[in-house]
Parts: structure tokens; sequence; C-alpha cells
């Protein structure tokens, strides 16, 4: 089983990975699955900018494109002050593949770690459900 000392060392580590000569801004992303592997991810930029992936969505896109579904746990990490707050577009991608209550751990540069829901990071999310449309 992942702890969550682990994830977080992880999503730090990546950070050294982000591709970011535009922004100089690293941020490092892991997330654990119910089969026992971490998915890693590092933001990467584009001299298009805005084409830019963030570091969460990297590693959800690398753990769905292997078939993995079924997740447990996230970390993310910066050099922030505060804990780093996903970008909304990561929020709609998490509330997409991760049970409400699946716990996110936000990490500052000084490693102090905020742990938040999806749920509370994106409440009353676009779902599945609402492409369900009256006749
Ligand atoms: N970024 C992330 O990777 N994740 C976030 O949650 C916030 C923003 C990246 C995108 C871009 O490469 C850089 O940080 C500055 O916005």
């Amino acid at each position: 089983m992942v702890t969550t000392d682990q994830l977080i060392k992880k999503a730090v580590k990546m950070k050294e990975n982000a591709y970011i000569p535009y922004s100089k801004f690293p941020v490092g992303a892991a997330v654990s699955t119910r089969s026992g592997i971490i998915y890693t991810g590092c933001n990467i930029e584009n001299a298009s900018y805005p084409l830019a992936c963030c570091a969460e969505r990297v590693a959800i896109f690398k753990a769905v494109s292997e078939g993995e579904r079924e997740f447990t746990d996230m970390a993310v990490s910066a050099n922030t002050m505060r804990p780093v707050p996903p970008c909304g577009a990561c929020r709609q991608v998490m509330a997409e593949f991760f049970p409400a209550h699946m716990k996110v751990h936000l990490i500052n540069k000084e490693e102090h770690v905020k742990t938040v829901t999806v749920e509370e990071l994106l409440p009353f999310s676009f779902q599945t459900e609402d492409l369900q449309v009256r006749e």
C-alpha cells in the first residue's frame, strides 16, 4: 500500500522534471491507484503559452492512459507560500476521475501540507449525469 508520505515525497521530487522555460514555476504531482501504483507528473510548457499542461493533469492522464480508473490519493507540490491550490481545469479533471471524498494533499515550499477533498476543491461540479438532457 502507498503511504501519504511516499506520495508527498514523489510529488515534491517531480518538481525537478518540470519543463518550465517560460514561467520558471515548477509543479510536481503524484496520484496513487487502488492497484498500489504511483503515477507522477510535472508541468510541461510550450512556446505557444496556452498549450502548457499542469502537473496534476499530466499525472492523471498518464494513469488513465494506462487503464487505471480507481484512484486513492493525490499530492501536488509547488514552491508557493501557501499549499498550492490546483487550477480550475485540474479540479474538473479530478472531479471526473476521483471519488468526491478522495483526499488531495497540497504542499508548499516548506513542505507544509494541507489536505482537502475533491468535493471541497470543486463543489457542485459538472458530472456525467448532467449530460442527460431533457427531451
Ligand atoms: N500549474 C500547475 O502545473 N498546476 C497548478 O495547479 C497551477 C499551475 C502550472 C501551469 C504553468 O506551467 C505554471 O504552473 C504557471 O501557471
